[in-house]
């Protein structure tokens, strides 16, 4: 069999029918055939630190909310393989339209995204008609289309720090996120949303104290969507990427979060003190994606992204301004824009 140009390389790989006739594939199968279909695809895979071990080997990129935004932004992949849940999957086609975005498991979404709808949103919003609408990127593409601005964990505080001191701020959806946000720009014209994450809302201050008691010189570092209490007895606050960095520097570590960054670390690290806060922080939603699913998503090219393109314009515009503040995203050139708009189909999004 030939691949590309007529270069004899391996057979081609078939798909294979069913999600369960890769389950009964051996890991270095899978691996080989993800690989493989990334290359004939000219597809990336990116993955949140919170995936299972196994995908975030195979990932070409993994990282927080904010990097793998930048990523799906800048990658010149023709095909986007997003291993993370929903709005995550979203965001990479809200700025990519032109390409093919995938999500192996279509039931992988954030309940969190789930607290606050389009309509919930216009109803405050005509409430407070002069306030700036802050958007949690843990939101949907509807959601994120009614706000100003998006924000990610690593630059909440910048992005609110953003708008003008006397001007109101509504905040969707994580009530923790904004306390923290609160608690750190000491701004009160603040109106937080009622969400919030159950991976971390769970967290409380008996787990905190007995990890301080089994590892005493560990330092406590906790992801701001944790509730202020534990927050205010945190050595530090940060993203997921932020814990990585972290873990580059010191010896001993709790983290606060989700166990799938711990796994990741744990891995790295076999040498230093990398635990959990909470054994129980696990995020079923992120860890519906597995190897199978992913070579079958690869295979088949399903489940694709999609939105109505009103609603991704606007959207766009929101998620633009936060990565313009991040510095992560280089205005594309006219060519470019002309590339990436031949490749949008009739109806207006990059679909088929
Ligand atoms: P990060 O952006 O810090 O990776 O967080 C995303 C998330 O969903 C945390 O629960
Ligand atoms: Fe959503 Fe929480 Fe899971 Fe993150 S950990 S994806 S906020 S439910």
């Amino acid at each position: 069999m030939t691949l590309h140009s007529g270069t004899m390389i391996r057979p081609a790989l078939k798909p294979l029918p069913d999600v369960l006739d890769y389950a009964a594939l051996s890991k270095d199968e899978l691996v080989e055939r993800i690989r493989w279909r990334k290359a004939e695809l000219n597809a990336v895979i990116l993955g949140h630190n919170y995936q299972r071990v196994e995908i975030q080997e195979v990932s070409d990129y993994l990282g927080d909310s904010l990097g793998l935004s930048q990523e799906a932004s800048d990658t010149d992949a023709d095909v986007i393989v997003f291993c993370g849940v929903h709005f995550m999957a979203e965001t990479a086609k809200i700025l990519s339209p032109g390409k093919t975005v995938l999500m192996p498991d279509l039931r992988a979404g954030c309940p969190m995204a789930d607290f606050v709808t389009g309509d919930a949103l216009r109803k405050l919003k005509a409430e407070h008609p002069g306030a700036a609408v802050v958007a949690y990127v843990n939101s949907t593409a509807e959601v994120k289309a009614e706000s100003t601005i998006t924000c990610t964990s690593a630059n909440a505080v910048r992005v609110v720090e953003s708008i003008p001191a006397e001007q109101p701020i509504i905040f969707v959806p994580d009530r923790n996120l904004a306390r923290y946000v609160i608690r750190e720009t000491g701004r009160e014209n603040i109106i937080a949303w009622d969400g919030y994450c159950y991976v971390h809302d769970d967290m409380v201050l008996e787990e905190l104290a007995e990890a301080r008691k089994k590892f005493p010189k560990a330092l406590v570092v906790i992801h701001p969507e944790a509730r202020r209490d534990l927050l205010d007895l945190a050595d530090h606050v940060t993203s997921t990427s932020g814990m990585v960095k972290m873990a580059e520097d010191h010896d001993a570590l709790i983290f606060g979060t989700e166990r799938g960054l711990v796994d990741q670390l744990q891995k790295r690290y076999p040498e230093k003190t990398m635990v959990p806060l909470s054994g129980a922080a696990v995020c079923g939603n992120m860890k519906l994606n597995t190897l199978p699913k992913l070579a079958w998503s690869l295979d088949h090219q399903r489940y694709e992204v999609t939105m109505e393109e009103g609603i991704r314009v606007r959207a766009e515009e929101a998620l633009r301004r936060m990565l313009d503040l991040s510095g992560g995203w280089n205005a594309p050139s006219k060519e470019e824009e002309e590339l990436e708009m031949a490749s949008v189909g009739a109806s207006g999004c990059g679909c088929a």
